[in-house]
């Protein structure tokens, strides 16, 4: 889709949509003056949030009710064919989430009503408190995140988009910072798109050699890609890894991204889970919503993301700093080589783990990701996304992610960055006594806490014995990577979750 910014509407254009918003004079500059006029008259013109109301049959440059439209600016000729608006609530209620949601439901109307290109008005009301970088980058997203559609394979070619073309106009304000911030959202959504795509392609046409390849393809500009086998894995000694990978028939791939020198004075590493199928293994998942188990690579989709977004420079590269990105990627499936509850295996780092579930195998392969980290990396600072447990969809829904660590300042940051980028964190305990429940009698560690509830920290308890006294913090996205209510620019399938609270980190940070 093509986003650019004009300082003013033209005339030209096929269809304008303006936002609304509630009990504001309507200011969509001259060349609406009086459409907007005209529209206002009828008293059709909604203004409750997300609200569309269409005004082209009255307004189409014809002789007639509000016929005027765009005609004094636009001159002989011109005339606006199409106008709608999308109502923006309240100013009081115009924060950056609300202001994405009005761009996707504005694309959406677009392309609902046939326009190929459209011009998208900003009142300056509209943008309440936001500053104008600000309500560009959330603009830029909501067009994008809400164009998005996963395009599965089907016999027929799918048809032509439409509502594709945008320009957005921001009545009044700093033009410069506005188009600096739709560059900014730009970035951040193609990166998201990306991962998406990735996350909701089914498990047999998206395996850990595709992300390899797709991490592959993300060389360059900075960024560094390297992949691991399994010979590789098996020198280095990543035994849960291996454990997890053995049940199927697909290999595993490690893989591996740099950004920034390795002279850098700080690494900060990102970890995602990347299991492209959990069937539980032998501890095998029942039958409903076994399907969803392809979303399981959701935290290497965040870490995709994130490079897909530093290779097209969302984050200056810094000398003073390298981000590490690492991706387990194994599918988990009960063959004949599978391990079995009960089996013993042995992290990079020595550590010896009895896998009393097997379905309990995310924490297995981050184990050894984390182990990685520490050796090759000394990193100041860890941060692992995974959808590691039923039990934070319990405990949060869709909507929040659960952040849990060892290092309250690296929590604290990431919650303010998913508080930047609208996708909320909310922190759960790990202490002392959650780690003691992870010791076993037949080895340093179990992989499950064995019945005594709490199954995200459990998760997060097992993890931060590979994390030791590295500033380390968890994400478990298992909630609100896929299945969470329509946002407008996220309707259905795998959202790209984290992305953009990466991205608002490590430009905070
Ligand atoms: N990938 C699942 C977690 C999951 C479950 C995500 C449902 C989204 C929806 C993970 O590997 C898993 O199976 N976890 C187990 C852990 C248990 C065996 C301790 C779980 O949550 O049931
Ligand atoms: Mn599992
Ligand atoms: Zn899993």
């Amino acid at each position: 889709m093509k986003i650019r910014t004009a300082p003013a509407l033209d005339p030209n254009t096929e269809l304008a949509i303006v936002l609304a918003v509630d009990g504001e004079t309507l200011d969509a500059g001259p060349a609406l003056k009086d459409a907007v006029a005209a529209a206002k008259a009828t008293g059709d013109l909604k203004t409750t949030a997300r609200s569309v109301s269409s005004f082209h049959p009255l307004l189409g440059g014809k002789p007639g009710a509000g016929g005027k439209a765009g005609s004094k600016a636009a001159g002989r000729g011109a005339a606006l064919k199409r106008l709608l608006f999308v109502g923006a609530g309240k100013t009081k209620d115009l924060d950056s989430e609300r202001l994405r949601r009005l761009a996707a439901v504005a694309q959406a109307a677009a392309e609902d009503c046939g326009a190929q290109s459209f011009t998208l008005c900003i009142p300056g009301a509209a943008i309440g408190k936001l500053p104008a970088e600000r309500a560009g980058a959330v603009i830029a997203e909501g067009l994008l995140l809400g164009h998005y559609r996963y395009q599965p394979p089907q016999k027929d070619k799918p048809k032509a988009r439409k509502g594709d073309d945008c320009t957005v106009v921001l009545v009044g304000g700093d033009q410069k910072a506005f188009q600096r911030g739709v560059a900014l959202g730009r970035l951040d959504a193609d990166a998201t798109v990306f991962a998406r795509d990735l996350e909701n392609q089914p498990s047999n046409l998206c395996t850990p050699t595709t992300l390899a390849n797709a991490g592959r393809k993300l060389a360059g500009n900075g960024v560094r890609v390297k992949v691991l086998d399994v010979a590789a894995m098996k020198r280095l000694g990543m035994g849960a890894l291996l454990g997890v990978a053995r049940g199927s028939s697909e290999p595993p791939k490690f893989i591996v991204f740099e950004y920034g020198p390795a002279t850098a004075k700080e690494t900060l590493v990102v970890v995602g889970k990347g299991l492209t199928f959990d069937s539980g293994g032998i501890s095998i998942k029942p039958a409903a919503k076994m399907d969803e188990m392809r979303y399981d690579m959701c935290g290497a989709g965040a870490v995709l993301g994130l490079f897909h977004a530093l290779r097209h420079g969302a984050v200056p590269r810094s000398s003073r700093r390298r981000i590490v990105g690492l991706i387990a990627a194994a599918e988990n499936m009960p063959g004949p080589d599978a391990q079995k509850p009960g089996d013993v295996v042995r992290a990079m780092d020595g550590h010896t783990i009895e896998v009393l579930n097997t379905d309990a195998e995310g924490r297995l392969v981050l184990a050894d990701a984390m182990a990685y980290a520490k050796k090759f990396y000394k990193p100041a600072q860890i941060v692992d996304l995974a959808t590691l447990t039923g039990a934070v969809v319990v405990a949060l829904g869709h909507e929040v992610a659960a952040v849990l660590g060892n290092d309250q300042k690296l929590i604290d940051a990431l919650v303010a960055a998913g508080k930047q980028a609208d996708e909320p964190l909310w922190q759960l305990p790990l202490w002392d006594v959650h780690k003691d429940q992870m010791k076993s009698k037949f080895a340093d560690l179990a992989n499950i806490n064995g019945g005594q509830g709490g199954g995200t920290i459990a998760g997060a308890a097992f993890l931060s014995f590979f994390a030791g006294d590295t500033a380390w913090a968890h994400l478990d996205i298992a909630g609100s990577a896929w299945g969470g209510i329509s946002k407008d620019y996220y309707r259905n399938g795998a959202c790209g979750t984290a992305v953009r609270t990466l991205l608002a980190w490590l430009r905070s940070a």
